[in-house]
């Protein structure tokens, strides 16, 4: 039995070694020869670091061709250019994530070294992200250029090189020399050259590497010299013969001699330190004018790196740092339909868990159907996901070239996923709405927000908890939450919630009272209403009953009110559930702004001027401005700020203008002088 097992267990990893060589293969044939990346660098690592495990473990199934023995390569099969063999083969590096990653390797370094040497000298530089050259100059005269091919061959691009400015066809000094380096194509021009492609109908380039590399291989020169690819050169061939001694003089003596490097170059003996300069790249490349992928570090005594070694795809004496990505592919095992708090139905990604900057993501934002339509986005799909603003994960895009032809289309739902009622789109509008009051995943959503920090503040109220009382039907809207007490036994009787815990939400509830009206009227979730316009309303309207009465223009009026707000605040008001949940509110004690004391004896007692709203216009004789305000507000009446039809009484002062005509024209308007007034007060 226990043999079967392991028979089991050795098949399956030989069918995992195969699948992983397929796999890292394609992956290779995209990124080298279509120069097209389908998959993070760190996700490819990490399947090349399974295949490398499982070939140490089952060593009869290595084969000489395995991708963990060799950099993946262009294939040349189809090249236009004439194919030359390196003189030394172009290696690659191998990667590294982290900070332990780094001190594992200069631990092989010191392992590889005979001798123990004090303290070894690495230089920190920057990783381009472009294509790879190797330059050869004869007699100071710029002889042949070669891309990497497959390391040991690559394709002679001379003509275009002599195409890169930047390149010299001349050195400053008479020798034989062959550098390396990489041909990049600045942000700019990289960004000018997709703008122009698109108004001519062309196809985009996916990044400045794949720019660079596909521009590299034009067969007309002149299309290099106007895209203004640029290089840089990080590597001189065979050191040595030019008695360069550390790898930082070797750049410096490139610079000398007139071939371009980066000048960033940080000799570093102290992992520490290394630690804080990897840090300060990572966000002062974002400055770069080309694009980075990482760092890289090298050992500086080139006296050393022949003792130090090479293995078949990179030298030991170098590593590359990648950067964190900032997008990663994982696969997209569905879609649920949210319903929130407004109704609104959105799609959201069901993932396969993928850490993402450092979080471990399982779900992210589909926005809407047209967004999935655009991007083409199908269940079962390798997707790109990034953070978006560093918060919330998003589905970019995904990617066609791995699809098996068994993914599904997605399909928009018709009826809500939680009420089954049908659901509605707006005209113009992308987003799917329930427009049932009563479905639970609204109320739910309207709860939470309610009870939420900003609003209300009540604490002790998850979204399990919240889910449990409406199903229990304790609470049915958020006035019931001001009803609880009545079931404080039960409540103690729930998961997870022991005595203490509901008292503690019950006093929570208690203290939501005294919370300032800007926070209630946040809490009301008016649409497009948020924090900073919740602040701004309350501020104008002091209390509840003034901005309930204010018309569309009165609201426009206000600073930071544009129309949808205006309209969203006014429809708002004209609902008869919002004003009833807001009158059952004030009865339980909550907080819908001050209004001073007389007056609310006054509303109370049905002051004289109750229900009635009132406006002055042009300059007062007999009172100042306050002073009156204060007055309709203490018989009840309500200041308004504009004429409109909700106007019932208009106090007119000397040279009163616009507000006075526009009364006249209403009707329903009645117009008094400043005595009728003071008499309609007695
Ligand atoms: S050193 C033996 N230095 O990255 C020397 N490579 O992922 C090996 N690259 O194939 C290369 N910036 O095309 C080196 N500062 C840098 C680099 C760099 C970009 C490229 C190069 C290499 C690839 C490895």
């Amino acid at each position: 039995m226990l043999k079967l097992f392991s028979l089991d267990q050795e098949n399956d990893s030989k069918k995992r070694i195969e699948e992983l060589r397929k796999e890292i293969e394609r992956y290779n044939y995209y990124y080298y020869t279509k120069n097209e990346s389908i998959i993070s660098d760190f996700e490819f690592d990490k399947l090349l670091k399974e295949l490398e495990e499982l070939e140490k473990k089952y060593p009869e199934y290595k084969i000489e061709k395995s991708p963990t023995k060799y950099v993946g390569a262009t294939d040349l099969k189809e090249s236009k250019f004439t194919k030359v063999v390196h003189k030394k083969p172009m290696l690659s590096l191998s990667n590294s994530y982290n900070i332990e990653d780094i001190i594992a390797f200069t631990e092989r370094v010191e392992k590889n070294l005979e001798y123990k040497h004090e303290k070894l000298e690495y230089v920190l530089e920057l990783k381009l992200d472009g294509a790879s050259i190797s330059v050869t100059y004869e007699n100071g005269e710029l002889k042949r250029a070669v891309t990497r091919g497959d390391g040991i061959e690559g394709e002679d691009v001379t003509d275009n090189i002599l195409a890169i400015e930047t390149i010299p066809n001349y050195l400053k000094e008479k020798i034989n020399i062959e550098v390396r380096g990489e041909i990049v194509l600045p942000l700019t021009r990289f960004e000018k050259l997709n703008e122009e492609r698109l108004a001519n109908g062309e196809e985009i380039f996916a990044n400045p590497r794949n720019a660079a590399s596909g521009t590299l291989r034009q067969l007309d020169s002149q299309i290099v010299k106007e895209r203004g690819l640029d290089a840089y050169f990080y590597y001189v061939v065979d050191p040595l013969t030019h008695g360069l001694k550390t790898h930082k003089e070797s750049l410096d003596y490139l610079d000398k001699v007139g071939i371009k490097t980066t000048k960033i170059a940080e000799v570093i003996d102290d992992l520490t330190v290394m630690e804080k300069r990897i840090a300060f790249w990572e966000t002062e490349r974002e400055k770069l004018d080309f694009e980075t992928d990482g760092l890289v570090i090298k050992l500086n005594n080139i006296d050393l790196w022949e003792e130090v070694g090479y293995t078949t795809k990179s030298p030991r004496w170098a590593i590359a740092y990648k950067f964190p990505a900032k997008q990663v592919t994982t696969k997209l095992l569905g879609i649920t339909w949210q319903v929130g708090r407004t109704g609104k139905v959105t799609p959201v990604a069901e993932l396969e868990e993928v850490e993402l900057s450092g979080s471990k993501v399982k779900r992210a934002s589909l926005h809407n159907m047209d967004e999935i339509l655009r991007k083409d986005i199908r269940i079962g799909d390798r997707v790109f996901i990034e953070k978006a603003a560093e918060i919330i994960p998003q589905v970019v895009s995904s990617v066609k070239e791995v699809r098996t032809g068994d993914e599904k289309e997605v399909v928009a739902p018709t009826n809500c996923p939680v009420c089954n009622s049908i659901l509605e789109k707006e005209e113009g509008l992308v987003d799917l709405k329930c427009v049932n009051p009563n479905c639970p995943a609204i109320i739910q959503g309207s709860i939470e927000y309610f009870v939420s920090r900003d609003a209300m503040n009540i604490s002790g109220f998850g979204s399990k908890i919240v889910e449990r009382m409406l199903q229990l039907n304790y609470i049915k809207d958020i006035t019931d939450i001001y009803e609880l007490s009545k079931y404080k036994e039960e409540l103690m009787q729930l998961d997870k919630m022991g005595e203490k815990s509901v008292e503690k939400l019950l006093a929570s509830i208690e203290k939501s009272k005294e919370r300032p009206y800007s926070k209630t009227l946040y809490a009301l979730g008016i649409p497009f209403v948020g924090k900073f316009l919740a602040n701004v309303l309350a501020k104008k309207s002091k209390n509840i009953e003034v901005l309930s009465l204010m018309t569309k223009e009165e609201l426009l009026e206000i600073d930071g009110v544009g129309e949808k707000v205006a309209q969203s605040v006014y429809n708002f008001f004209k609902n008869e559930k919002s004003i009833e949940t807001i009158e059952k509110l004030k009865e339980y004690g909550v907080n819908f702004g001050k209004i001073d004391d007389k007056r609310e004896e006054k509303i109370v007692e049905h002051g004289k001027f109750s229900g009635k709203t009132f406006l002055f216009t042009g300059k007062l004789q007999k009172f100042k401005r306050e002073e009156i305000k204060d007055l309709i507000e203490s018989l009840g009446g309500v200041n308004l700020s504009s004429v409109s039809k909700k106007l019932n009484y208009l106090i007119v002062g000397e040279d009163a203008g616009s507000k006075l005509k526009k009364a006249e024209e209403l009707e329903s308007v009645i117009i008094l002088t400043e005595d009728e007034f003071i008499k309609m007060t007695k």
